[in-house]
């Protein structure tokens, strides 16, 4: 089964073909971020316009890319949110008017669900149960996904996401947006022991997470450096803020882990792609005997192949989209919360 899949929650213009949910045969991505960037961050109007301009050539492209015409497609797939509601309702105008004219079904995709899609698409072996940290941009959860159709979510975050907080830390820092690429730069040449920023692990046995108090810390740790005129190394600032989240982060997998018995752990979303989580995930799933699974870079950040993994099991299950498929700007993952 060929899948055409399109992402627009953000700031990427994303088609892809996928087969079989498992298979990239095209994955086309028009990322906005030089547009976005001198803004500090994406502004959705613009985000909006530019998809409007850039998705039927997006779409043109991935066809080319996987060699196929709209007669070979089985079946149209988009993300439904979350997202911003502009951005979403290009991708899923786009989705309705494609399905409706080709005459195939239409797959609204929920984009958390596939993120964690992206792990098919680059371990062919990987089959559900398993525990999921998804961190991205807009979500942090601890998930089991127990099944292709059973997800069971035992950890969210309270306030700020973990992609917020690097993207906040570092447009105080002055990088460039997107913040969490730069600030994984920086902390590979900075001290993580040069600030002891606050680690919040929450009430005991939460696997919750909350990183608005570590975001306050840092601002006015530099406020208060700058005030008083006081050096400080940006490299030293963002290496100590990357290892209380790290610390965060692989503390409640950890446990998690441990009290549900479960030894294969997916990372999930665009943090996923920061070195630091990686290697230190890489450690402590040696130590404790974990499969652990993160995909490739190109496909921890947002692109549509995700959308058409996710699909494709979607698809299985019979949750397919009416003609009132519509934008979810706060949509949540979807399961069973504990
Ligand atoms: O998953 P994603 O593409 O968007 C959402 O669905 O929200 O994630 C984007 C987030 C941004 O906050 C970005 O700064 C962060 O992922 N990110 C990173 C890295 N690459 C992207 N954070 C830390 N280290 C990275 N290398
Ligand atoms: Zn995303």
């Amino acid at each position: 089964m060929k899948i055409l899949s399109i992402e627009s929650s953000c700031d990427e213009t994303a088609v892809a073909v996928i087969e079989d949910g498992r298979h990239i045969l095209a994955n086309q991505v028009y990322t906005q971020i030089a547009i976005h960037r001198k803004y500090g961050g994406v502004v959705p109007e613009i985000a909006s316009r530019n998809h409007v301009m850039k998705m039927p050539f997006v779409v043109q492209d991935a066809l080319d890319e996987a060699h196929l015409d709209f007669q070979d497609i089985d079946a149209i797939a988009v993300t439904k949110g979350p997202g911003l509601v502009g951005a979403l309702l290009v991708g899923v105008s786009e989705a309705k008017a494609l399905a409706y004219a080709l005459d195939k079904p239409l797959i609204g995709v929920n984009h958390i669900e596939g993120h964690i899609a992206a792990n098919y698409l680059a371990f062919p072996e990987l089959e559900p149960p398993f525990l999921a940290l998804v961190v991205s941009g807009g979500h942090t959860n601890l998930v089991i996904v127990k099944d292709y159709g059973l997800n069971v979510i035992l950890g969210r975050t309270r306030d700020d996401a973990a992609g917020e907080a690097f993207d906040k830390v570092a447009r105080v820092l002055g990088y460039p947006y997107p913040g969490g690429p730069a600030i994984d730069k920086a902390a590979q040449t900075g001290d993580e022991h040069a600030v002891e920023f606050p680690r919040a692990m929450l009430e005991d046995g939460s696997y919750d997470f909350s990183f608005s108090g570590l975001k306050s810390a840092v601002l006015n740790e530099i406020n208060h450096n700058k005030m008083k005129g006081i050096d400080f190394r940006k490299e030293d600032i963002a290496a100590s803020f990357q290892a209380a989240v790290l610390d965060v982060l692989t503390d409640k997998t950890v446990r998690c882990a441990e009290e549900n018995h479960v030894k294969k752990i997916v990372l999930a979303g665009g943090v996923s792609a920061n070195k630091g989580l990686r290697k230190r995930m890489s450690q402590v799933g040696k130590k404790h005997g974990w499969q652990l699974y993160y995909p490739p870079l190109s496909l921890c950040t947002d692109n549509a192949a995700m959308i058409g993994a996710r699909a494709y099991y979607d698809y299985q299950l019979g949750r397919t989209s009416d003609w009132h498929l519509n934008a979810m700007p706060g949509l949540e993952l979807p399961g069973v919360v504990k």
